[in-house]
């Protein structure tokens, strides 16, 4: 019985040894991040955290993409020099090191591209003016015969601010309640064709939102001001009393 007892708890340690060992994840990047256009070059890199023996790329809805065995030091590049529509969808990265069976994946990672072919959706905002703080600011997009999803872009932010389906015909609002001066800025949009959730339509023109600071209550600024002026008066006086006082009492 004792060798069998002793056969099991080394089994059972064998096994919570190695389930203790889990490889580190490896991360997947897009190079260049945002905006490829069909017909550019993109890079996917998967970043290592160890060098591996097998860098392996999937893209959902196949088998094994690529893959790659050099001495592998932290990244693994896999190029599309001319990306197509096959290109674009949902991709991960797995490795393996030298000394274990065990893979190890990455998150997924979308590949949007670009396909000039549709044509830009359509912007308008409401109410058009200048608006001031805590008014609640419309941007509708529209283009009834491709659109399937829309995304707002901020000029100067790389992600999309917010993504609507459109309504029944054919149109996308997005609301901001309560904007604020940093809602100020250029906005656009583009969409994901009907069909194509990994094809984007080009941005389309855009609006200008100037969102202006709420006046401040009158006179609010001024009165602080004054009463910085008497406690900083204040302080000098009482330190020239202080001094006033020392001087007196050494001499
Ligand atoms: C802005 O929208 C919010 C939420 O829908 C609403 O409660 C508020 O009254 C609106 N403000 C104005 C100024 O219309
Ligand atoms: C926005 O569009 C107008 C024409 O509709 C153009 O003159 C302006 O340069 C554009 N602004 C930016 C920031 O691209």
């Amino acid at each position: 019985m004792e060798p069998m007892a002793l056969a099991l708890i080394l089994g059972w340690w064998l096994v919570a040894a190695s389930r203790a060992q889990h490889l580190p994840r490896p991360s997947l990047s897009r190079h260049p991040s945002q905006g490829v256009s069909l017909g550019d070059t993109v890079t996917l890199h998967c970043h290592l955290p160890q060098s591996a023996a097998w860098v392996w790329l999937y893209k959902k809805g196949r088998r094994t993409y690529s893959n790659y065995k050099n001495k592998v030091q932290d990244t693994a590049e896999f190029s599309f020099m001319s990306t197509n529509r096959e290109h674009a969808g949902i991709y991960w990265c797995q490795y393996q090191v030298p000394w274990s069976s065990e893979e190890s994946k990455s998150d997924p990672v979308e590949l949007v591209l670009t396909d000039r072919r549709f044509p830009p959706p359509s912007i308008s905002l409401s109410p058009e003016e200048c608006v001031e703080t805590g008014t609640n600011v419309t941007i509708q997009c529209w283009n009834k015969k491709y659109g399937a999803a829309f995304l707002l872009h901020k000029d100067g932010c790389s992600a999309p601010t917010q993504r609507q389906d459109p309504d029944v015909v054919g149109t996308a609002t997005f609301t901001m309640i309560g904007v604020t001066p940093a809602d100020s800025g250029t906005y656009r949009c583009s969409y994901r064709p009907k069909g194509y959730p990994f094809l984007s339509s080009p941005l389309g023109s855009n609006v200008t939102l100037e969102v202006t600071p709420t006046p401040a209550h009158p006179g609010a600024a001024d009165s602080s001001h004054g009463n910085l002026v008497v406690a900083v008066a204040g302080g000098c006086t009482a330190a020239f009393v202080f001094i006033l006082v020392l001087a007196i009492f050494f001499l």
